[in-house]
Order: structure tokens, then C-alpha cells, then sequence
């Protein structure tokens, strides 16, 4: 399983980038407004810069030729740009319209198996299961995605769609993704540095340097 990174921070990024534990970026048009910058195209070329893998951004229009018209330009940001589409009739529409052309695209807000199985036929290069919010709202998220990557899986000849696991909230749902077999999860900054830390480690490493101070002083 491959980690991206759920956020439009740049130190994030940044920080995050140094581990060398982080192939892509995804950002939403939430994630951007957080960060107060509304020009969304110099955000997306500064993670660019730092990033170079797949970077997801999102449009904003809803109907199917503003949504490809605005696909076309987004994607012309840089090369590492993947273009989120919302999952509607509309989405898969531009969807399909732009895999014809090589766009690549991230169907987004995907909540079910049926969702999921029009984005990959449409063409979709990924689909983002959205975890936290079904959970949120009283379904197994993780299980979706298990059963999304079961189907493709099983029609590994024809649909080539990867899987991410997206709105993960704690470290817990990383390890369901990747047991799950998601190609991706995309994780927000605060639980990649979860998933570093363990206790133990600390007091071992404390531990280490206590019993060597005591014997370099002896
Ligand atoms: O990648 C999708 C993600 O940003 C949504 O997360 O926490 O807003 O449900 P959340």
C-alpha cells in the first residue's frame, strides 16, 4: 500500500516529504480554503514542486462540459496533477470524456460499491472510498473498501482503477486500509505522525542513552 498525503499544508508536505514514506498528495477545495489561499493552481504547483508523485485537485463546476473544460486546465498545472471529479451523472460523464483524452482522474465522495464500479468502468484512473464520513454516518467504511478492491481484483483484466482509502481519521484505519488491500491511503499529517510514534520506542530509547551516560561516566 502506497501513503498520500490528505492535506494542501506545504510544511506539512514538506515535513512529511523528508520521511520519504509519501508518494502523492491530495487536497479538496476544504483543504485549501483551510489554509486560507484561495488561488488554488499556485497551491497545487507548490506541492508539485515538493511532491513528485500524484497530486488530486479538485473541480469545482457540476455540469459535465465545465467540469471537463475546467479538468483540461487543472491538469495543465503540472504533469503530476490528477483531476478529482465528484461522483454524480456528471462526474462520470467528464470522467469518461477525459480518460479518452489520458486525463487522469480521481473520482471522489465515493460511498458505495455501485459508485465505485461506474467510476472504474468510466474509467477512472482512482476511486476514494471515503471512510471516516460512512463511519461517521453509521456504516463499516473500511468494509467497502475491502469489497471495492475485491471487485476490481476479481476483474483485474479490464479495470485498472486503484483504490484509496480516504478520509482516514486515526492510525488504526491505516492498517484496516492496507489489510483491506488498498492500493493507497491518504492520511492527513497529524496521523502519519501517529502511526511514527509508539511509547516504548521512547522509553527505549531514553533507556539506551541512560545506561550509556552511566557507563561512559564510570
Ligand atoms: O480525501 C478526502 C478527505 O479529505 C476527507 O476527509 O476527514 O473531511 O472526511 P474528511
Amino acid at each position: 500500500m502506497r501513503i498520500f498525503l490528505d492535506t494542501a499544508n506545504i510544511d506539512e508536505i514538506r515535513q512529511a516529504a523528508k520521511l520519504g514514506v509519501i508518494s502523492g498528495v491530495t487536497t479538496n477545495p476544504s483543504l485549501v480554503a483551510k489554509e486560507k489561499r484561495a488561488d488554488m493552481k499556485a497551491v497545487i504547483r507548490e506541492i508539485s514542486s515538493v511532491v513528485d508523485g500524484p497530486i488530486s485537485a479538485e473541480v469545482l463546476s457540476l455540469e459535465p462540459e465545465a467540469m471537463i473544460r475546467e479538468a483540461r486546465e487543472v491538469s495543465s498545472w503540472s504533469p503530476n496533477v490528477v483531476v478529482k471529479i465528484p461522483m454524480s451523472a456528471s462526474g462520470l460523464e467528464a470522467i469518461s470524456a477525459l480518460s479518452r483524452e489520458g486525463i487522469r482522474t480521481n473520482l471522489t465522495l465515493c460511498f458505495s460499491l455501485n459508485q465505485a464500479i461506474l467510476g472504474a468502468i468510466a474509467g477512472a484512473t482512482y476511486v476514494s472510498a471515503f471512510v471516516g464520513r460512512l463511519d461517521d454516518a453509521g456504516h463499516d467504511g473500511m468494509q467497502i473498501v475491502a469489497e471495492i478492491v475485491n471487485i476490481f481484483d476479481h476483474y483485474k483484466d479490464r479495470i485498472k482503477t486503484q483504490v484509496i482509502a480516504a478520509s482516514i481519521r486515526h492510525p488504526l484505519h491505516v492498517v484496516a486500509a492496507a489489510k483491506a488491500g488498498a492500493h493507497i491511503a491518504t492520511i492527513p499529517y497529524s496521523v502519519l505522525m501517529q502511526m511514527v510514534k509508539h511509547p516504548l520506542t521512547d522509553i527505549g530509547i531514553c533507556r539506551f542513552a541512560e545506561d550509556w551516560q552511566r557507563i561512559s561516566k564510570a
